[in-house]
């Protein structure tokens, strides 16, 4: 693979370009490298950026931070996934710390007595939450890779959670969403809501159990969180709300490295989240059909054609064959190759929509897989870090662990709770997806770098199923689009199809009646969600200019969450 910092005269532009921005005070996210999904985060990554750290240590800060100033988002009683290059060495690698489901939380008991899923059991309160990966990942990210103490990069999320934040847009909207459930746990709903009902903009969240648990992370590390007298305070708390944590969960929760899934698309490499996220190979069958057809010369409706055929087929693969792969053999090798995207991409007619009933039974495939928040960061030494981070469900299970301030997710939602039992992204699965002791559910986040010989694109973003179609059109417009415009791509109108429900989703008002029309005529179910959905966060390293930029979803700004 290239080195990453080819020019010193490159970094040096770049590095002028930093010391300028941070010689104004506050440094706005262009200036550092980091795009975030909150300001304050961005800031809490600059600041550790200008104090002599990288952009790991700008990483963990701007995680810490995005766990308390967007609870409803990520936290460290979520999980998420760290895709990071060095600049030194071009070493990648994909740091997974997905929840686990504890070792009591078996498929029964998420069945009621006639076999039907009980979805709030996976959604709502402590029996939803997996063993978190957060506290781990940081530790992790910190210690292996990041030049400063652990406790220096948590130090900006520590005054946050002390000192208090004031409500945006979308926190005040995350709270009148999810104003019910937050109101069932006393400690939820002491924290989020301004006594007892969903809070206006500008009310202060203060919140100092959160802080003094990161002070104890930041003064023991993992040890402090995952063993000894916290461990048992947070099991506690989880038993007496009617959960199935034991302390044996948590001391034997591990952040996994993993080598990241690589493939290149029109001459651009791809790095991207391999399992337990089904991103990596969702975008690289998609990409490889897509590849087959000359884009750039078809219209507007043949190109949204294919590009939906080609998310049919890959996430129809996510339903069939994708899981943790520590517990179930997925045929990664076939799923990527470009010789099953020739097979694949056989099916598709070029006039008319496959049906995806006319697809393979998912089951038979079982023998052989707001919320969350993305962040993207690149530093002066060529480091990298992509990001995406979630407690799934806006403000996870609702449920805070007794005086500790973490909040807990709902990722046993993830699994598939029963055969083609939809989850609350309306995605299937099958045996491969089944709730394991100690197995990660799978995931679409999909942290991903883009690099060609123009530049390199780091990007991400949250939504849930939508996730991975987002960073496929991201993908598209950067390498398909003859001028890419970094601010255009992460506010491009979007469209989503995930195999079932089979329809192709669009934003509301995003698409004129006629592109509508067109896609009706060659037989495609065309719906407008609710709501727009996505926040993307991308930063773009530009090799003939040396620099930097980075682009803030209009979405998340504007109050929008999923
Ligand atoms: O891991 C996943 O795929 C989901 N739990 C992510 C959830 C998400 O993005 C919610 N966002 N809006």
């Amino acid at each position: 693979m290239k080195r990453f910092c080819s020019g010193a005269v490159l970094w040096f532009a770049f590095v002028v370009a930093l010391l300028a921005g941070f010689a104004q005070g506050a440094a706005p996210a262009q200036e550092c490298g980091i795009a975030s999904a909150h300001p304050l985060a961005t800031r809490a990554g600059c600041d550790v950026l200008k104090s002599g750290g990288n952009a790991f240590d700008a990483a963990v800060a701007v995680a810490a931070a995005l766990a308390v100033v967007e609870p409803y988002a990520s936290g460290i009683g979520g999980g998420g996934f760290f895709l990071l290059h060095r600049g030194a060495d071009a070493f990648e690698v994909f740091v997974d710390a997905r929840e686990t489901a504890p070792a009591k939380a078996t498929r029964e008991f998420f069945l009621d007595d006639n076999g039907q899923p009980r979805q709030k059991a996976s959604l709502d309160g402590p029996t939803a939450a997996g063993i978190p990966g957060m506290p781990a990942a940081l530790d992790w990210v910190s210690g292996h890779y990041g030049k400063l103490a652990l406790a220096r990069a948590l130090q900006p999320a520590i005054g946050l959670a002390e000192q208090g934040f004031p409500a945006d847009a979308r926190y005040v909207w995350a709270t009148g969403y999810r104003e019910a459930m937050l109101k069932a746990d006393v400690n939820a709903e002491r924290i989020f809501l301004d006594n007892g009902n969903a809070v206006g903009p500008g009310f202060v969240v203060k919140q100092p159990q959160l802080a003094r648990t990161l002070r104890m992370l930041a003064a023991q590390g993992r040890q402090g969180f995952y063993r000894g007298d916290f461990a048992r305070r947070l099991v506690e708390a989880v038993r007496s709300g009617g959960g199935l944590w034991e302390l044996s969960d948590l001391e034997s929760y591990r952040v996994v490295e993993r080598p990241p899934a690589k493939f290149s698309y029109r001459g651009a490499t791809i790095t991207s989240a391999p399992l337990p996220s089904s991103g990596g190979l969702v975008l690289a069958q998609s990409l490889f059909i897509l590849e087959r057809v000359a884009l750039a010369t078809l219209s507007e409706t043949d190109r949204v054609h294919y590009t939906v055929e080609a998310m049919r087929r890959g996430y129809h693969d996510r339903a069939r064959y994708m899981g943790d792969p520590d517990f179930v053999a997925v045929p990664v090798e076939k799923l990527a190759s470009r010789e099953y995207a020739r097979q694949r991409a056989a099916s598709i007619d070029p006039d008319r929509a496959t049906p995806s009933d006319a697809l393979a039974e998912i089951a038979d495939a079982a023998a052989e897989g707001k919320d969350t928040t993305h962040f993207s960061v690149i530093d002066a030494e060529g480091n990298r870090v992509a990001a995406t981070l979630s407690v799934n469900a806006p403000f996870g299970s609702g449920f805070v662990a007794g005086d500790t301030g973490v909040l807990l997710n709902n990722h046993m939602n993830d699994f598939s709770l029963a055969p083609s039992a939809a989850n609350i992204y309306r995605l299937v699965g099958n045996e491969a997806n089944a709730i394991e002791a100690g197995k990660r559910p799978l995931s679409s986040m999909s942290p991903t770098f883009v690099e060609d010989e123009r530049g390199v694109l780091v990007l991400g973003t949250p939504g849930g199923a939508r996730i991975i179609s987002m960073v496929l059109e991201g993908i598209l417009a950067y390498v398909d689009q003859p001028l890419f415009d970094l601010q255009r791509m992460v506010g491009a109108s979007r469209y989503h199809h995930q195999y079932l429900p089979d329809r192709i989703e669009i934003e509301p008002g995003a698409f004129s009646q006629q592109w509508i029309a067109a896609l009706r005529t060659k037989g495609h179910a065309v719906e407008e969600g609710r709501r727009k959905w996505g926040n993307m966060q991308a930063v773009y390293f530009d090799k003939k200019t040396g620099r930097v930029t980075s682009a803030n979803d209009p979405r998340g700004q504007a109050g929008v969450l999923f």
